[in-house]
């Protein structure tokens, strides 16, 4: 046996990418593998390639003793453990742009295909019926599309449907004004507006915890009569009872589905529908993007395998050993402070993150702590997971712009201070660690300094400094059963309100924060979960 590395390509990807591969390595085409295959070879491999069907568990990674990297042709990485790969050092790439504009396509297609019944008068046609009558549609010039998940998927359709004379009012608030305004799309207050105003609805998220059945009974039911359902993103996404329910009962006039909560699936309630349309999940599926995604992936793994940068790398920083040591305890804090500030917010956008670092951390290479920053600014809300190498892309392909300084001179040993500026204002935050681990405190909020360890529990209040505001708010939190664990407030004249932090032993409920914004003389509250 020679000593190159061997590959294995378990599902189908274009030949240029697998003939990439055989120029340096030992490849083996694992295709029609059955799964007790896989986790019995897969300890053999020091490569794995794969697209969306082959399910890489935590199991099988353990199993993968000389995995290196594992290469994913395409987008989603939701098949691949990637906290598992991680822990055991193995390299997880994708190739996200690859089919992005396959993807915009194919929901395009699907939307027309919809509107005018294309599969279904095919169906009629060639099983023997001329049926003119039965299949005129509706148009979409001048109907309103409304998109959930406005990233790189979301504004390509918006672009081609605005070419198509349509109308389109995005959601997505991680995406900068200037965005929608370049693409001439409205931007939503929330996915409320998009039901109330849209005809059809496109589906363009990632499957995070918040995302997960988005597209539910109340959901469907704040939307127009007649809507027009499209989801070429995730089939997890939408609720399948409540989108069967909302067709039978006439709510929604028709959906069109490239993608299923359990894959490969021929069987479901949904199927043989008249106003169902559906596709075996080729979003990604043409000849270009396949391509790209073949070739893209086996650049990562052959970067991966030879000591190149891994550009599309999910899961690895990478790091000089000196500035990590020294900025490593301050990892928690920055991503802390990114999720804070995003979370302390008031636009429903984001377009500017700035963060400058002072007094001894301004040494060092601090781009990991703004990725920390942009990781908690982001997190659950992209695709990938933000790192050293894919951060700055994910926030230039929403608009965001990143900056970041650096300060000798301080007032602390180290400081972080984070500046997220959206359409609604700025908001500021700082925090250092304190003692010999660096336990993570907030410093300042809103221009006030106080000293507050860092907690997942927050509540802030904005008020006019007058004697009294403490015991008010104590005695309400009390009343209420909420348990405050530490409090700090900031009163420095020059700024116009004084500011109350709070931490508690629980998430403190939505109700009580308003009631307490809602009170005399408190000007705004907001409660923060870590
Ligand atoms: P992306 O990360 O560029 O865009 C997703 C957008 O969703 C981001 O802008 C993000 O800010 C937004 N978002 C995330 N959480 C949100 C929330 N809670 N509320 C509002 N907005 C939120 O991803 P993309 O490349 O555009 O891919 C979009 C989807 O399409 C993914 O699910 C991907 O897996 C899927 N996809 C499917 C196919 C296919 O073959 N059908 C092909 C490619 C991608
Ligand atoms: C993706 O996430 O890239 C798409 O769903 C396409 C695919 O898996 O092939």
């Amino acid at each position: 046996m020679n000593d190159r590395p061997r590959v294995l390509v378990r599902e189908k990807i274009a030949d240029s990418g697998v003939d990439l591969l055989r120029e340096r390595f030992d490849v083996e085409l694992g295709l029609d593998w059955q799964d007790g295959e896989l986790v019995e070879r897969i300890g053999d491999f020091d490569a794995l390639l794969v697209r969306s069907a082959t399910l890489v568990t935590g199991d099988l990674i353990d199993r993968a003793d000389r995995m290196r990297v594992i290469g994913r042709a395409g987008t989603g990485v939701d098949n691949i453990d990637v906290a598992a790969a991680t822990r055991r050092g193995i390299v997880v790439a994708n190739a996200p742009e690859s089919n992005t504009l396959a993807a915009a396509e194919h929901a395009m297609a699907l939307m027309l295909a919809l509107c005018r019944n294309v599969p279904q008068a095919y169906a009629s046609l060639v099983g023997g019926k001329w049926e003119r009558s039965r299949f005129g549609g509706v148009e979409v010039y001048r109907k309103t599309l409304g998109i959930l998940g406005f990233g790189r998927i979301g504004q390509l359709v918006a672009e081609r449907a605005r070419g198509f004379g349509m109308e389109v009012v995005a959601y997505d608030p991680y995406v900068a004004a200037e965005r929608y305004r370049d693409l001439g799309v409205e931007r939503a207050e929330g996915s409320s507006d998009v039901y109330a105003r849209a005809d059809v609805i496109t589906l363009h998220l990632p499957t995070t915890q918040d995302t997960r059945g988005w597209l539910d009974a109340e959901a469907f039911a704040a939307m127009r009569d007649g809507v027009r359902i499209v989801n070429c993103a995730r089939g997890e996404l939408i609720d399948h009872q409540a989108l069967e329910d909302a067709l039978r009962a006439g709510k929604v006039a028709g959906a069109a589905l490239d993608v299923f909560p359990q894959e490969p699936i021929t069987e479901h309630p949904l199927f043989g529908m008249d106003n169902v349309v559906v596709t075996p999940h080729l979003g990604a599926s043409t000849v270009e993007a396949q391509d790209r995604a073949g070739v893209q992936t086996a650049e990562q793994i052959v970067a991966a395998l030879t000591g190149g940068i891994v550009t599309n790398a999910v899961n690895i920083p990478a790091l000089r050993p000196e500035d990590m040591e020294a900025l490593e305890p301050f990892l928690p804090l920055s991503s802390q402070l990114g999720r804070i500030a995003v979370s302390l917010s008031e636009g429903t956008s984001i377009d500017r993150i700035e963060v400058v670092y002072e007094g001894r951390l301004s040494e060092h290479d601090t781009r990991l702590l703004t990725i920390a920053v942009l990781n908690g600014v982001l997190a659950g809300h992209t695709e990938e997971e933000v790192n050293l190498v894919n951060a700055h892309s994910l926030a230039e392909e929403r608009g965001i712009a990143v900056a970041e300084h650096r300060e000798p001179s301080s007032d602390f040993n180290e400081l972080v201070r984070v500046t997220v500026a959206s359409a609604g204002g700025e908001v500021e935050v700082a925090g250092t660690g304190f003692g010999p681990r660096h336990e993570p405190h907030l410093v300042s909020v809103y221009g006030q300094r106080f000293n507050l360890p860092i907690s997942p529990h927050f509540a802030f209040f904005r008020y006019r400094d007058q004697p009294g505001m403490i015991g008010r708010l104590g005695t309400i939190f009390g009343e209420r059963g909420v348990n405050i664990v530490s409090a700090a407030v900031g009163a420095e004249e020059e700024a116009a309100d004084a500011v109350m932090a709070v931490t508690t032993d629980a998430p403190v409920p939505e109700e009580l924060i308003a009631e307490i914004a809602g009170s005399n003389d408190f000007h705004a509250g907001r409660a923060v979960d870590l």
